[in-house]
């Protein structure tokens, strides 16, 4: 099969199509003719050694974490699920090739397209996942800091589903993305704790960090470092916020009902051929995708 893979950190231009073995699923995985895949910051940042250790590289890597497609094999004990189901998910062993193997998935909802399928799963989770560690209920404020970005605008969604009133920050050409996706824009310029208590005079009930920038104004913004949960600053627990990175899979579930009912929905800024891989790790390298970015196959 054909796949995308770098032989060697660096930039973008690494990436190249090799023809490889295709993968069999173990037990509990299934094998889907991939559609879509996500591209994200994890395999920008994989790419170009900054996950490494400074370990040199043991053999090729297949980027990517999260694909949609049609499932054409199952492995042992895999139950609810049969060839031919349309699924999106998690991958194990890399997402951008022909085929890839699931390790966690759910169905796709008819009403979302193959291509925003295959860029839902992480950001689904990830946002899931961060406004479960705040805690929020119907009611309470939070500031999302990175609200235009993939995970932002998927905790933007989540968030006015759980009936809580949000503040988004973004680039000044973002901020009526923001806005359509139901929360207050402000930008993320200096003096940010100043635009948000105009905005929310009695205070926020949590912050959401997608950006990993401004730990201080945050923390004077939530009040306590306990009401800040990051993703993107692995440092902030020194300082009493909260760092979070391990998966909650049921996430997926429960964002496809959302989808299935169209209260969730994915912002697609740009798609490429798996040939492109180099020019779309290009733009999510920028940080200002503004969406998610996604390879399609076949
Ligand atoms: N720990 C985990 O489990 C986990 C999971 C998923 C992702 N992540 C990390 O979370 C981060 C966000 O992921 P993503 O996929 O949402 O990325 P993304 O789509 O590239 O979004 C980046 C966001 O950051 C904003 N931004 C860019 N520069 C900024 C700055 N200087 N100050 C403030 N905001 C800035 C962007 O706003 P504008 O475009 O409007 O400028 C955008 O809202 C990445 O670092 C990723 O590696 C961690």
């Amino acid at each position: 099969m054909k796949a995308v893979r770098y032989h060697r950190y660096g930039g973008p231009e690494v990436l190249q199509v090799d023809e490889v073995p295709e993968p069999h699923p173990g037990p509990g995985q299934v094998r889907i003719r991939v559609q879509a895949c996500g591209v994200n910051p994890w395999d920008v940042k994989g790419r170009a050694g900054r996950r490494s250790g400074g370990n040199p590289m043991k053999e090729p890597v297949i980027p990517g974490v999260e694909a949609a497609g049609v499932v054409d094999e199952l492995g042992p004990a895999v139950a609810g699920t049969a060839v031919g189901d349309a699924v999106f998910g998690f991958t194990v062993g890399g997402a951008a090739a022909e085929y890839a193997l699931l390790a966690h998935w759910a169905h796709t909802p008819d009403s979302v397209s193959p291509v925003e399928a295959g860029g839902m799963a992480q950001v689904a989770e990830t946002a899931s996942r961060g406004l479960r560690e705040l805690g929020l209920k119907a009611g309470d404020t939070l500031l999302v800091h990175g609200a235009s970005g993939g995970v932002g605008q998927a905790a933007l969604q989540l968030a006015k589903q759980a009936g809580v009133t949000v503040i988004g920050t973004a680039s000044p050409h973002n901020q009526e993305l923001v806005r359509s996706l139901g929360a207050t824009p402000t930008t993320y310029e200096p003096g940010l704790p100043t635009r948000v208590s105009a905005l929310a005079p009695h205070g926020v009930d949590g912050v959401f960090d997608t950006a990993g920038t401004s730990l201080e104004e945050l923390i004077e913004i939530a009040e306590d470092p306990a009401r800040v949960v990051t993703i993107a600053n692995f440092t902030a627990d020194a300082v009493g916020a909260r760092v979070t990175s391990v998966p909650y899979y049921d996430a997926l579930d429960q964002v496809a009902a959302l989808a299935r009912t169209g209260d969730f929905t994915v912002r697609v800024a740009a798609s490429f051929d798996l040939a492109e891989a180099a020019a779309a790790h290009a733009l999510v390298e920028t940080g200002h995708a503004g969406g998610k970015v996604v390879l399609t196959v076949g």
